[in-house]
């Protein structure tokens, strides 16, 4: 088989390389992937980045799709030609998390899917929703789950809820999916006018360029009658963490997620406290919040956002569009193109 690997920093070092396919152990299934999906974290991964000092070489990649093609003994929790998507940690299952359960990420602690067979543990899948093609349902792992736990676990969006998404990447546009899904107005922002637009032909209410409109939580609160925001979903990190304190209500809730860009400016605690925002990190999710969102996406026929797919040798590329920032969702790897 035919795979990807980090031998060193840099998207350039990738190395595609031919091993022999594993054999599933006690307790394992093979997965013949068919679509992998580009997260921001895959890019950080294999820029040396996310963890400067990650085990090499590895196989990047959290998200991949696939059919399961063999068992191994004792495995009764999947069959042979089920439609499966890895959990982005193996450990965690349900419930609330714990160190153990984030141990065992996909493409970080342990070998991840860019590769065309994976072995996993049957308790580290789950089956994906029917309607969905192999390239939509790679986008579910890491983005889609994010996007579920922010909107509806952290933020317990509802019907006539505001919500702030920034940009228009993978988990930015899975919440404005979901955030429409509950009933709320969705406002965003972004650095292209012409992604803005295309986010409004999917639901987005508002939007605003943050290049042209830096003080972009002062927008927000033009737009609520001064109230601020119910919900911010927050991939920007400390260089946009200020709006956010800035966009969102007395007693609302800021989904922490990502980290996108920096800021010279001291944290300010004053908004945080006067507000009485519930701050919230969020690392990915359990199997069964993959499971409780792969129902709704079922129930909704709801379509992830995917932009872009590249052929399996042109991972690099993919890579490098991610880093340029120019796509609207999420950037998929076709196994069969
Ligand atoms: N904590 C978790 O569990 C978790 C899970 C998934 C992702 N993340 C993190 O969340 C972030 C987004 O991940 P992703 O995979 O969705 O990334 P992505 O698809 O690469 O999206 C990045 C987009 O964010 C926008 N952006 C960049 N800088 C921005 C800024 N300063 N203000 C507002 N928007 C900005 C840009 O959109 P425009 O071109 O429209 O401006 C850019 O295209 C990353 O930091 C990632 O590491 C965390």
């Amino acid at each position: 088989m035919r795979l990807w690997q980090i031998p060193s920093f840099g998207i350039d070092s990738l190395e595609l390389v031919e091993r022999p396919a594993p054999q599933p152990s006690r307790g394992q299934v093979l997965v013949r992937i068919c679509a992998v999906s580009l997260n921001y974290r895959d890019l950080m991964m294999v820029l040396g980045k996310y963890n400067p000092r990650l085990a090499l070489p590895r196989i990047p990649c959290s998200d991949g799709a696939g059919e399961v093609v063999a068992l191994g003994d004792g495995v009764k929790r999947v069959k042979i030609g089920q439609r499966v998507a890895g959990i982005f940690m193996q450990n965690w299952i349900e419930g609330p998390p714990d160190a153990a359960k984030q141990r065992g990420a996909l493409g970080g602690d342990i070998d991840g899917m860019l590769t065309e067979y994976v072995a996993l543990d049957e308790n580290g899948l789950v089956e994906i929703p029917e309607h969905l093609s192999w390239e939509e349902a790679a986008t579910l792992p890491c983005a889609g789950v994010t996007a579920w736990n922010a909107v509806v676990h952290a933020g317990r969006a509802k019907s006539g809820d505001t919500v702030v998404i920034q940009g228009t990447g993978g988990v930015s546009i899975f919440a404005l999916q979901f955030a429409k899904l509950l009933g709320a107005r969705v406002l965003g922002t972004s650095s292209s006018d012409e992604k803005l637009s295309r986010a409004q032909k999917i639901g987005l209410d508002s939007g605003v360029n943050y290049k042209h409109t830096a003080d972009w939580g002062k927008w927000v609160l033009e737009q609520t009658n001064g109230v601020g925001a119910d919900l911010i979903v927050e991939v920007g990190g400390a260089g946009t963490f200020a709006q956010s304190l800035k966009a969102v209500r007395v007693g609302g809730t800021v989904a922490q997620i990502g980290v996108l860009s920096q800021s010279t400016e001291p944290l300010q605690i004053g908004p945080l406290l006067h507000k009485q925002v519930h701050l919230q990190g969020i690392y990915v999710g359990s199997r069964a919040d993959f499971e409780e969102m792969n129902k709704a996406i079922a129930m909704h026929s709801l379509q992830p956002p995917v932009d872009q797919v590249f052929a399996f040798d042109r991972v690099q590329d993919a890579l490098k569009t991610m880093e340029a920032g120019s796509h609207f969702g999420k950037l998929v790897i076709g196994m069969e193109l």
